[in-house]
């Protein structure tokens, strides 16, 4: 008996200590992760100062691309998720005040942040998902910039990244996109704009920059990559999923989160964005998500 008592305490002490190893192996991996930095040549970005510009950046910030969902509705910066297994994933202030990033930021510092995913000292974002935002054309980001520099300035510190085990051990494993500005191509080419009228082309564009993320690059949904497993599954926006729906029927799902059945869509779908898209902006979403290709439910 106490032979396989001490067996016992043998294995489970060798358990004990893998796993001691295994756990600081993973933190110092993904500790010299989050602090790697990527170099990007310093090239010029200016963003505008009109009104119709910052008119038109409230617009894309609002409606489209959505800073508030994770930045606050003040964009004075909130945790996105604060989990002891997940960690506190805080999105930072940026607004001009205390704690902020807007003041000390240049055009072309932002222009790194929203479309490459770099912090000015070329730390690589977490979660700031630049994978969509690289889309954003040149005349929008300006435009972006623009309205960002006029909003009130919130004083708040966020305080700093902590990023728990379970998301260190899935970015590990390949299951979350800790940094998505990795898919980013880095390509420094100007991004031209795509006229606003109610096209596939311009629907493609509003899709790319505000509907992919979480719907999938192929529009099938399903869960999103990282999310924790409470989170509902993002519809599958192909013919296969919405096709049967009429232009009307769309509008009304986007503008007031129910469908024609009458059921009421999970709050994590963004309504309170989609309701201010215009009606140009809805009918280009709704044509392009039309002409792609059907696909089953959570290809992403
Ligand atoms: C899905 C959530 C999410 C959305 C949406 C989002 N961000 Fe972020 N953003 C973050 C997080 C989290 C950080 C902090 C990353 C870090 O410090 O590693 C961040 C960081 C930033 C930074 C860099 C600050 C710094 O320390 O260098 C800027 C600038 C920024 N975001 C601007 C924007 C703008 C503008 C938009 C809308 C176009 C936006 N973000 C949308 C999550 C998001
Ligand atoms: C933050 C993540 C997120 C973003 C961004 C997002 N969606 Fe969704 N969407 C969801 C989720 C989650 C659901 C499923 C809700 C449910 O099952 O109740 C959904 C459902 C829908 C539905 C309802 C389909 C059905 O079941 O009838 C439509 C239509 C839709 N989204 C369109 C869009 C469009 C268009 C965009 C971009 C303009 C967009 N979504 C952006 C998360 C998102």
């Amino acid at each position: 008996m106490a032979r396989v008592l001490k067996l016992v305490g043998i294995v489970v002490g060798a358990v004990v200590l893998l796993a001691a190893v295994g756990a600081a192996a993973l933190y110092a991996w993904t500790g010299a992760e989050l602090g790697k930095k990527v170099a990007l040549p310093t090239h010029e970005f200016r963003a505008p100062t009109d009104a119709a510009s910052v008119a038109r950046g409230e617009h894309v910030v609002r409606a489209l691309v959505k800073c508030g969902e994770c930045h606050g509705a003040d964009l004075g910066g909130q945790p996105v998720v604060d989990d002891p297994a997940i960690g506190r994933v805080v999105a930072t202030n940026i607004t001009r005040g205390q704690g902020g990033v807007l003041a000390t930021y240049s055009d072309a510092d932002l222009e790194r942040a929203i479309r490459h995913g770099l912090a000015k000292d070329g730390r690589r974002l977490v979660v700031m998902p630049s994978n969509e935002y690289q889309f954003i054309s040149d005349e929008d980001l300006g435009a972006v910039i623009a309205y960002l520099r006029t909003v009130p300035p919130v004083d708040r510190e966020v305080g700093p990244q902590k990023v728990g085990p379970l998301a260190r051990a899935l970015f590990a494993a390949g299951k979350f996109p800790l940094f998505p500005g990795t898919e980013v191509t880095h390509l420094q080419a100007p991004v031209p704009s795509v006229p606003v009228d109610s096209t596939v082309a311009y629907g493609k564009y509003i899709g790319d920059i505000g509907c992919s993320g979480c719907h999938g690059r192929t529009y099938g949904g399903g869960a999103i990559p990282g999310g924790p497993p409470e989170w509902p599954k993002p519809a599958n926006l192909t013919p296969e999923g919405i096709g049967h729906y009429s232009l009307a029927d769309f509008e009304h799902i986007l503008r007031t989160g129910t469908r024609p059945d009458g059921s009421k869509l999970d709050p994590f779908m963004p309504i309170g964005a989609t309701s201010l898209m215009t009606p140009v902006e809805v009918t280009a979403v709704f044509r392009y998500l039309q002409s792609l290709p059907p696909k089953p439910f959570g290809t992403r």
